[in-house]
């Protein structure tokens, strides 16, 4: 089977010695702001209309490598990099909708962006319908004359729920929707969206991107137009820029994303096919599983099945007692690190959800989320062999 081109993109995409003296690796431009050659262009610069830059919170050329990079990683046309995933997710929504307008989103999503939603949008207008878009029939009975985007995770945090973007994106289009698909779980080593339709990915960059668990950024990937409109105008406004040193580590983060991933999928699905055949596993959720309810979609639709798996083991004590007795999977909320990282939805990241919400959300009382690291797989299986005999 032939390799990938991302083996050889993650690792020069963005970079070129010949712009930076030589350097291979991209400089940190530590400025925050940068001088003109004259008025004439000074004007057309600060307002975007010719190529350069001027003041930190409309870029820098550490950031633009990063954006390069990522533009390339998607199939994008360009990408905008900041300052965290929410701050990507706010400015995609900032620029796409006006108040009034109505959103379609998947029932499970990443608790901040469920409470975004529901909680910080719904005052300024704009309301959310959840559906169940595992079935894209259900998508239509919530569109609404005001129904302006579908905002997607697949697979979605944290019950690996897949959705089939090719047949939303036929919805979407036919009624004339924006999709934007949250992409951290994925990465672009798995699934690229754009490639299938969707019109903007996200990405919470602090995660596989950057990898190692050392920053918080974000990035949107899209058209040239709507890039272009998020940084001059929403972001310019928002002000959720990334530092050129974060934008750093994510660009050094990527050179390594292919191999990273590679192994990634490896220990995840042989981690996923040892808690399959546990006793005292209720469930596991993982794409690559053919017991997956859409392991033919996850064939079709990713080249890897990723890093996160789901599992039941019962109810919020059992969840809670596995958790706190695992020595090498450390107990920590987020996810993509090269470490294994492992925590409780229900008490920890979905706690400021509503039970029964949750629940229909599909995240029950005893769901472990684990993003499996790049170990020893057999020292990660040991580590659980053991956590569970004290359950
Ligand atoms: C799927 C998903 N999207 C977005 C975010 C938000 O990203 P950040 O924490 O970088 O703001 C997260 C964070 O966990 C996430 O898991």
């Amino acid at each position: 089977m032939a390799e990938d081109p991302i083996y050889t993109l993650a690792v020069h995409a963005g970079g070129d010695p010949d712009m930076y003296q030589g350097s291979i690796a991209v400089p940190v431009y530590q400025s925050a702001v940068f001088a003109f050659p004259d008025a004439e262009q000074g004007a057309a610069i600060n307002e975007g209309t010719l190529p350069g830059y001027s003041y930190g919170r409309k870029g820098n050329p550490t950031q633009a490598a990063l954006e390069k990079a990522l533009s390339e990683l998607e199939g994008g046309e360009a990408a905008l990099a900041l300052s965290s995933g929410m701050a990507a997710i706010n400015v995609t929504l900032m620029t796409l909708l006006e108040p009034g307008d109505h959103i379609i989103a998947a029932r499970c999503l990443y608790s901040t962006t469920d409470s975004l939603l529901h909680e910080i949008l719904v005052p300024f207008g704009i309301q959310t319908a959840r559906v169940d878009a595992t079935d894209p029939d259900n998508l239509c009975s919530a569109l609404t004359d005001k129904t302006r985007l579908l905002f997607i995770e697949t697979p979605a945090n944290p019950t690996l729920e897949l959705i089939d973007i090719r047949a939303i994106v036929q919805f979407a289009h036919a009624h004339n929707l924006k999709v934007v698909i949250d992409n951290t779980f994925a990465t672009p080593f798995n699934q690229r969206p754009l490639d299938c339709g969707a019109d903007v990915v996200i990405h919470s960059a602090s995660k596989y991107l950057g990898g190692h668990g050392d920053v918080i950024a974000g990035v949107v990937v899209s058209t040239d137009e709507l890039i272009t409109q998020m940084r001059w105008h929403t972001n310019t406004n928002l002000g959720g820029v990334i530092a050129p040193g974060t934008a750093w580590l994510v660009l050094r983060g990527i050179r390594t994303l292919a191999l990273r991933m590679e192994r990634h999928n490896a220990n995840a699905l042989a981690v996923a096919e040892y808690l399959e055949g546990h006793p005292k596993i209720k469930q596991v959720h993982y794409p690559g599983l053919p017991s997956h309810p859409q392991y033919e979609l996850a064939q079709r639709q990713m080249n890897g099945y990723g890093g996160m798996l789901a599992f039941d083991v019962g109810g919020v004590d059992e969840g809670r007692r596995l958790v706190d007795h695992l020595k090498l999977c450390t107990l920590a909320v987020s996810l993509g690190n090269v470490e294994t990282l492992i925590q409780h939805s229900a008490s920890m990241t979905h706690a400021a959800i509503p039970r029964d919400r949750r629940l229909a959300q599909g995240i029950s009382d005893g769901l472990i989320r684990m993003s499996v690291g790049i170990e020893r797989a057999a020292d990660i299986i040991s580590d659980l062999e053991q956590g569970l005999a004290q359950l």
